[in-house]
């Protein structure tokens, strides 16, 4: 559920007519509700039964500071991917005990900023990884914790780009004769910590049955691991859950959370979710202008270098008029005006919008303005998180300068 929605045929984001953000901010401009984001935490927050729990937000779906602020004062912990979402975890003033940093390819210094922290997790994904983490917090004389993540060869649906938990997959460890060695290697160490196992399966996931048979395959590989040593802290599912891109029926946090803790009712560990898209994707909207009209082609103004999921994954987003749109209006196909055959936002969508108008491209906050570039030099859009009533700019509309700052001009 979100707060954008018709009143008196204008479309609203919360209690601000969206036409007042296009005059002040101009377009292309990324829109966010306050509201719908807050909604959702609690939502997932309120929908465990039993089990101690950690919501840690997947960053890597939407990163802006004034978001990781709200979502850090709802006591969320975060899901972090790099030393760049570290940072901006840590300045929106995250608790590092509720970060986890994923991701196969930790650099050293990334390693370190982690360690220097300390933060909850590294959730290791090769035996590599696991000998230079220990290298790192041996030469800090520090411990470090650390979760193995596994795959528990899960096929889990979704584009095949975003498939993540099957066995060959770059992501998480394969074999359960390496995951048994690791935590061996683990438990013999003076400066690693085993504290948890972890998985993550894909993402726009809408069969839940993928996350039972995950908790299960979980749930069997712990006992594995604690024969070996101690206690563990946290049994991490990751993230994934998909959501309603075009009127889907899709499952909700309470459906998930219901089948993971069914499964995991005997276990003393805290279950960690991770999720990202289920947060924040249909807590935003990128807006748009028609510059042109073009056969069946509503020309726009936003593009791939905006919104790429449309063009790499063929994702679908379904686009909102302003103005309400009567039952007859035509179809049109979206294009932005990016030099590419593929810079198709999307098609058959049924609008009156004509030259000037504004549209929403609905279910843009997750995957949306972090995945932007500047191809064609084109500035990347404005961000704008509604309250209420009121709206702000939380990040400016990038300018000729901004675009050119690091490039070094050998004539001057
Ligand atoms: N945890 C880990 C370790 C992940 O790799 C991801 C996403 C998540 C959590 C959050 O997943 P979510 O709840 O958002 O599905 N750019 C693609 C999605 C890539 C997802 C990558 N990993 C898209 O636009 O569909």
């Amino acid at each position: 559920m979100d707060y954008f929605a018709y009143k008196n045929k204008k479309l609203y984001c919360e209690d601000v007519n969206l036409q007042e953000i296009v005059e002040e901010c101009g377009t292309p401009t990324y829109v966010y509700s306050k509201k719908t984001l807050e909604r959702h935490v609690d939502v997932y927050k309120n929908a465990f039964k039993s089990h101690k729990n950690l919501i840690c937000f997947s960053v890597k779906s939407l990163s802006n500071i004034s978001i990781l602020e709200l979502i850090n004062k709802k006591g969320c912990g975060f899901d972090v991917v790099s030393g760049g979402e570290l940072k901006r975890a840590l300045h929106a003033g995250a608790d590092p005990k509720k970060i986890i940093f994923s991701g196969v390819g930790k650099s050293h210094d990334e390693i370190l900023m982690g360690i220097k922290y300390e933060i909850l997790s590294f959730n290791i994904e090769s035996e590599s990884e696991i000998k230079r983490i220990e290298e790192i917090a041996s030469s800090e004389n520090k411990v470090a914790n650390v979760a193995i993540r596994f795959n528990p060869e899960v096929d889990s649906g979704g584009h095949e780009y975003i498939k993540t938990g099957r066995k060959g997959d770059k992501f998480g460890i394969s074999s359960e004769e390496s995951v048994l060695k690791i935590a061996k290697y683990i438990y013999k160490s003076n400066h690693l910590k085993l504290v948890g196992l972890a998985c993550h399966i894909g993402s726009q996931i809408l069969d839940l049955q993928s996350y039972k048979l995950t908790a299960k395959n979980i749930k069997d590989l712990s006992f594995k691991i604690k024969d070996l040593g101690n206690e563990l802290d946290f049994l991490d599912l990751g993230g994934g859950l998909g959501i309603p891109y075009e009127q889907d029926d899709t499952p909700s946090p309470q459906d998930l959370i219901s089948i993971i803790e069914e499964e995991l009712k005997d276990m003393e560990e805290r279950i960690i979710l991770e999720p990202g898209r289920s947060i924040s994707g249909n807590a935003g909207i990128l807006l748009t202008k028609v510059e042109y009209i073009k056969d069946n082609f509503l020309i726009v103004d936003a593009a791939m270098n905006d919104l790429l999921r449309p063009a790499l994954y063929k994702a679908k987003h379904d686009v909102w008029s302003l103005k309400e749109d009567d039952s007859n209006s035509k179809a049109w196909i979206i294009a932005g005006p990016v030099c590419e055959s593929s810079d198709i936002i999307a098609k058959d969508i049924h609008t009156n919008a004509g030259e000037g108008d504004t549209l929403a491209i609905k279910t843009a906050g997750a995957y949306g303005f972090v995945m932007s570039s500047n191809y064609n030099s084109r500035m990347r859009s404005a961000e704008v998180l509604v309250d209420g009533k009121e709206f702000n700019i939380v990040r400016t509309r990038e300018t000729f300068e901004d675009l050119i700052k690091n490039e070094i001009d050998l004539n001057d």
